[in-house]
C-alpha cells in the first residue's frame, strides 16, 4: 500500500468507526455486530502502526489510554459547577412547585431526568473538538482530567453537525454495575481492598494518574445540561436533544412534566424501576425548561432555585441472622455468606447475604441470632450494613472465623497484609477443581459452550474429569448414557438429566472446537492466579510460546512490561509444580494451541521483528503505551530495563540519566520519537 492509500484508508476507516461508536453509544442502534465493528478498528490500528505519521489526536484507537497526568491541573470553570437542594418527600416538590410558580408568576414546565450516582463532569468542545474536561472540585474550580476522560469511549472526540463554535456539556461518568462487580472481583482476587460502590469506584478511576489503567474501568457517562453563549435554543429540553445530535450521549430518561401530579409518576415509576437500569441512580432531578424562567428563580448561594433532587430512599430492611455458610470459590478464596431470616427488600425476598471477610466481621461485631440491617447498593448480593444491638439475645454467639476449609478439611491461610482466607489444597479441594474447569470452559477462555456448571458437576462428580487435560480424553461411550439426579433448590421434586445422542455429541463437538482457541485465552484458561485476560494476552504477545514463558525466570518476567512482582512470582510457582507440567504436556498431546499462531499477530509489518525496545521518557507525538503498542505491531519486543540483550532505546524528554548512562555504556543504540516514527515510515511523502 502506498502512503497516499493509507492515508485515504485511515480517513475512511476513521470516519466509519466514529459512525459506529455514535449509532451504538448515542442511539443504541448498531448497525454491524461487534465482531465487524472489531474488525475496522483492527485495520485501522495496523494501518496507523505502519503509517504512524497520519495518526491524529482525535483517532479512535487513542482511546486507549497512556498518558500520564502526575498532578491534576485546577481549572476555574467558566460557570461555577453547583449542587443541588434534596428533598426526599412529595411535600417539597409541592413546595418547589409552589415556589417556581410564585417566582415566575407564568406556567411551568418540568423536565424530569434520572439522577445518575456518579461524579460530576465538564466537558468543553471548541470547535466541535474535546478541549478539556473538569471534576467538580470545589464547584468554583476542579481537576483537568482530559486524558481518563478520552478513555470514556461513548464522550466523542469530535462532534457531528452544526454544534456551536464553544460550549459546555456536563454529566456524570458512572461505572454500571456489571463492570463494578467484575473490578471488584478482579480486586478480591488480586487481595486489593474493595470499592464500596460504583459511585466510590468511578471517582477512584477518574483520580488514577495512568489513563491506561482508566481505560481498562468500562466507565461510562450521561450528559444532562448544555451551557454557553450561542445554544440554539431558549430551553433546557430542546438543546439537551439536540445535543444528541452533535454525537454526545443525553439520556433517553427524560419526560416534560406539566404538573406535579406527573412528576410523581415519574418519580414512582423510577423509584420501582430503577433495579431494572444497568448502573445506579440515587434519585430524580426536577428541572425547569425555560432560561427566561431559570434566570428569574436564580441562584442561592449553593444550588440553583430552579432546580431540585428528589432522592430515593435507601431500601433497607432489619432481619434476623440464622446461620453464617463459608463457602469456598475456584481460587480457593473463603467468603462467609450469612442466612438470614427471609425479607423482602426492593421487590425482592432476600435470604442471604455477603458479609465479605473475617475483617468486616470483626468490624460489625455481628453474633448469630442478632437482628442485622440490610441493605441493596450497587451490587447484586445485598450487604449486611450493620446490627441492631437492642435487640442482641443474651445467648447470641460471637462468629469466629472458620480454621479448615468446610469442602476438604484443610488448614486456611491468610496472606500477609490481604484480608481473604483462602484453603490452599488447589489440586485436592473439590469446589476449586469444578472452578477451575468452569473457568477454563467459559466463554471468554475456551468458548465450550455445550458445557456449562451443571454438565461439569457431573462429569466431575462420576469422576471422569478431575482436571482440564481430562476433558480431552472424553468419548461417545464414557458420555452417552450419564445420569444425574438433582433436586433444585425450592423444589420438591427430584429431577433426571441424563445425557443423550445430541447432548453427547455437542459435548464433543464443543471440546473439539476449543482445540482452535488461540493461544492468549489457552493462557487465560489456565487460570494462573493473577493472569487475568489481559496480563494473558501480554505474556502471549511477549513470549508467543509456553515453552519460552515456561523457561523465563523470576527477573526475566519483571522486565516485561506491566508484570509486577506478584504476576511473576505466581507464574513461576505454577510452572514449579510438576502436576503443572504434566498438565500442559497433557494439553499439548491433545491438540491445544500453546503458541501464537499467524491470525493472532495481524502485523502492520515485520520492521521490529524480534526487537527488544526499551521506552523511556515522555513524548510529545503519542503516549509511551501508543509508542509500546506501535513496537509490537511492528513486530518488536517491549522491555523494561536497558541491559546488554537492548537493541534499542527510544528517548523521550527527561529520560532517566542512570538509563541513558548505562545505554550508552552498554553501546545501546538511542532514537528519538520522530526518528522512530520516520523509521516505520509514511512521513516521507508528507
Ligand atoms: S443538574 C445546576 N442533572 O447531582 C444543575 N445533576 O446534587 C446541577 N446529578 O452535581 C446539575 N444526575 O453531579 C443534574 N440529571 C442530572 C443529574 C445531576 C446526577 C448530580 C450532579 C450534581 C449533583 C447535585
Amino acid at each position: 500500500m502506498t502512503s497516499g492509500e493509507a492515508k485515504q484508508r485511515i480517513r475512511e476507516l476513521k470516519d466509519q468507526i466514529n459512525e459506529h461508536n455514535y449509532r451504538y453509544y448515542v442511539l443504541a442502534d448498531p448497525v454491524i455486530t461487534d465482531y465487524e465493528f472489531d474488525q475496522l478498528m483492527e485495520e485501522l490500528i495496523r494501518l496507523e502502526a505502519g503509517f504512524p505519521a497520519f495518526t491524529t489526536a482525535d483517532s479512535p484507537t487513542r482511546r486507549v489510554g497512556g498518558e500520564i497526568t502526575r498532578e491534576f491541573r485546577q481549572v476555574v470553570h467558566a460557570y461555577p459547577m453547583l449542587s443541588l437542594g434534596n428533598t426526599y418527600s412529595q411535600e417539597e416538590v409541592i413546595e418547589f412547585d409552589r415556589r417556581s410558580q410564585k417566582l415566575t408568576g407564568g406556567e411551568i414546565v418540568y423536565v424530569c431526568e434520572l439522577k445518575y450516582d456518579g461524579v460530576a463532569i465538564g466537558l468543553r468542545y471548541d470547535q466541535g473538538r474535546l478541549a478539556m474536561a473538569v471534576t467538580r472540585g470545589d464547584g468554583v474550580q476542579g481537576d483537568e482530567v482530559t486524558a481518563n476522560i478520552k478513555t470514556i469511549r461513548s464522550i466523542p472526540l469530535l462532534l457531528r453537525g452544526d454544534f456551536p463554535a464553544a460550549f459546555e456539556i456536563r454529566g456524570e461518568v458512572f461505572l454500571p454495575r456489571e463492570g463494578f462487580n467484575k473490578l471488584n472481583q478482579e480486586r478480591e482476587e488480586m487481595g486489593e481492598p474493595l470499592f464500596a460502590n460504583p459511585r466510590n469506584a468511578a471517582a477512584g478511576s477518574l483520580k488514577i494518574q495512568d489513563s491506561t489503567l482508566v481505560a481498562r474501568r468500562p466507565l461510562d457517562c450521561f450528559l444532562y445540561h448544555v451551557l454557553g453563549e450561542q445554544l440554539p435554543f431558549d430551553n433546557h429540553y430542546d438543546n439537551l436533544m439536540k445535543a444528541r445530535d452533535w454525537g454526545l450521549k443525553v439520556s433517553p430518561y427524560v419526560a416534560k412534566c406539566l404538573t406535579v401530579e406527573e412528576i410523581f409518576d415519574f418519580i414512582s415509576y423510577w423509584n420501582k424501576a430503577r433495579y431494572e437500569l444497568p448502573f445506579d441512580i440515587d434519585g430524580v432531578v426536577i428541572k425547569v425548561n425555560s432560561y427566561a424562567q431559570q434566570t428569574e428563580m436564580g441562584f442561592t448561594a449553593k444550588s440553583p432555585r430552579w432546580a431540585i433532587a428528589y432522592k430515593f430512599q435507601a431500601e433497607k430492611a432489619s432481619t434476623r441472622l440464622l446461620s453464617i455458610d463459608f463457602q469456598v470459590g475456584r481460587t480457593g478464596a473463603v467468603t462467609p455468606v450469612a442466612n438470614l431470616d427471609p425479607v423482602l427488600l426492593a421487590g425482592t425476598t432476600v435470604k442471604r447475604a455477603s458479609l465479605h471477610n473475617a475483617d468486616i466481621i470483626k468490624k460489625l461485631d455481628v453474633r448469630i441470632g442478632d437482628t442485622v440491617f440490610v441493605e441493596k447498593g450497587g451490587e447484586i448480593i445485598p450487604k449486611i450494613t450493620g446490627v441492631d444491638e437492642s435487640l442482641r439475645p443474651a445467648d447470641a454467639a460471637p462468629v469466629g472465623f472458620i480454621r479448615v476449609c468446610p469442602e476438604c478439611s484443610t488448614p486456611l491461610i491468610r496472606k500477609e497484609g490481604e484480608a481473604i482466607h483462602y484453603c490452599p489444597n488447589e489440586e485436592g479441594c473439590p469446589p476449586q477443581i469444578k472452578g477451575k474447569l468452569e473457568h477454563f470452559i467459559s466463554r471468554r477462555a475456551m468458548n465450550m459452550e455445550s458445557l456449562g456448571e451443571g454438565k461439569i458437576e457431573m462429569l466431575y462428580d462420576n469422576g471422569l474429569v478431575k482436571d482440564v487435560a481430562d476433558l480431552y480424553d472424553l468419548n461417545y461411550q464414557v458420555l452417552f448414557g450419564l445420569e444425574k439426579i438433582y433436586s433444585a433448590e425450592g423444589d420438591k421434586k427430584e429431577k433426571k438429566i441424563s445425557f443423550r445422542d445430541k447432548t453427547a455429541n455437542n459435548i464433543l463437538d464443543g471440546i473439539e472446537a476449543s482445540k482452535e482457541v488461540p493461544f492468549s485465552r489457552v493462557l487465560f484458561a489456565l487460570g494462573i492466579r493473577y493472569v487475568g485476560e489481559t496480563v494473558a494476552k501480554k505474556l502471549a504477545r511477549h513470549y508467543r510460546s509456553i515453552d519460552r514463558l515456561m523457561q523465563a525466570d523470576y527477573m526475566e518476567l519483571m522486565l516485561v512490561e506491566e508484570i509486577g512482582e506478584k504476576i511473576a512470582e505466581s507464574i513461576v510457582a505454577f510452572f514449579r509444580d510438576p502436576g503443572n507440567v504434566r498438565l500442559i504436556e497433557r494439553l499439548r498431546e491433545a491438540g491445544i494451541r500453546l503458541k501464537t499462531g499467524k491470525e493472532e499477530v495481524v502485523l502492520a509489518s515485520n520492521k521490529l521483528e524480534n526487537k527488544a525496545i526499551v521506552v523511556s521518557g515522555v513524548f510529545s507525538r503519542f503516549s509511551r503505551e501508543e509508542i509500546k503498542r506501535l513496537i509490537e505491531l511492528n513486530g518488536g519486543r517491549n522491555v523494561a530495563g536497558v541491559s546488554s540483550k537492548t537493541d534499542m532505546i527510544i528517548a523521550g524528554a527527561n529520560m532517566g540519566p542512570k538509563k541513558l548512562e548505562l545505554a550508552r555504556a552498554l553501546g545501546v543504540k538511542i532514537i528519538s520519537e520522530e526518528e522512530f516514527v520516520r523509521m516505520l515510515g509514511g512521513a516521507d511523502s508528507e
